[in-house]
């Protein structure tokens, strides 16, 4: 606290010193990182998606950019709990350690495989201060449709996994029916609620008539989906009582802004990680120097504080 602004927010449990975390799939292990600054000065990191047993992911190109973001059709390619608590587990439990919490993120294809991912975090990583279920994933029993797509369907995961998990359940929403699945997550013992994923799209490679991905579709993130975000983060807050960490096209300390404007108790950083990888505490910064300006003693008082 350099401004005199309290920055620390309670995310369900999850309890940061500052409001930044980072976006799964965008900033490894946080061990990548430390050439460039000391990251345990950020709130939270939130580790990628990771499965019980090693996932193989989608073939390249796998990565393409286009208007204000980037497209990913990664499929969740991760070398399975073990294999991230191996290579990063020490590095993890130290950052615990020097205060900044550590999010461990779960997916499967199945029920059955989100209950073996949670028991091996739980078994394995008993250090880390939250796991969030990523419930974008495709069902396999159901065809490929999104594993929480549905009201009913995200409920019956987040049921089914709530009495494995012995610390605070965030669930990382698809952006789709948000008031419903929202309220239905909190129904069914989240904690937390994280949005929002990748908005699905199309990128055509006009000369050769292909894919600019190995898929017809991808993934959207970055500035192109940020007022998306916003919108989904404020739908979100009215429909529920939990906390929201706002993810979504967050590159400055504005955007940020508006998230918590919006209802989020954290902000999440992202795709802006792979250009500017010191985006994070830059961000931090500007959203402590904007606090200040707002004249307010602390950060939660500006959550939800959206004038319409
Ligand atoms: C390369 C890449 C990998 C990602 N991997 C994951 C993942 O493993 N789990 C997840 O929930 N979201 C994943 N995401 C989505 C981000 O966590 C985030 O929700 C999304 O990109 C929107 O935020 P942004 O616009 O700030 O990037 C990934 C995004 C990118 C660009």
């Amino acid at each position: 606290m350099v401004s005199g602004v309290g920055m620390a927010v309670d995310l369900g449990g999850v309890k940061m010193r500052n409001p930044i975390n980072t976006a799964s799939g965008t900033f490894g292990f946080g061990w990548q990182l430390e050439g460039f600054y000391d990251v345990s000065t950020l709130g939270a990191i939130t580790a990628k998606g990771t499965s019980a047993e090693p996932w193989p992911g989608n073939p390249a190109p796998r990565l393409c950019e286009v208007s204000s973001g980037i497209m990913n059709t990664i499929g969740l390619a991760n070398p399975g709990v073990a294999g991230v608590i191996e290579k990063s587990g020490a590095y993890l439990a130290e950052l615990e350690r020097r205060g900044c919490r550590v999010i461990m993120q779960a997916v499967g294809h199945t029920i059955e495989e989100y209950r073996s991912a949670v028991r091996l975090i739980e078994e394995l990583a008993p250090f880390v201060s939250g796991i969030e279920l990523n419930i974008s994933c495709p069902n396999i029993a159901r065809g490929g449709k999104l594993v929480g797509g549905t009201p009913e369907d995200a409920a019956e995961v987040v049921r089914a996994v709530r009495p494995l998990v012995s610390r605070p359940l965030l669930v990382k929403m698809a952006p789709v029916r948000v008031p419903e699945i929202a309220r239905a997550c909190e129904g069914a013992g989240a904690d937390a609620l994280s949005l929002i994923n990748t908005i699905n799209a199309m990128s055509i490679d006009v000369r050769t008539r292909r894919s600019r991905l190995s898929k017809p579709t991808g993934g959207l993130s970055g500035p192109a989906i940020h007022p998306i975000a916003v919108r989904m983060v404020w739908e979100a807050a009215q429909a529920v009582s939990i906390p929201i960490n706002g993810i979504g096209g967050i590159s400055s300390g504005a955007d940020a802004a508006e998230m918590i404007l919006a209802g989020a108790t954290a902000v999440t950083v992202g795709t802006q990680n792979l250009p500017d990888p010191t985006a994070a505490p830059r961000i931090l910064g500007e959203l402590e120097a904007w606090a200040s300006e707002q004249g307010v003693s602390g950060i939660n008082e500006l959550v939800g504080a959206f004038e319409c």
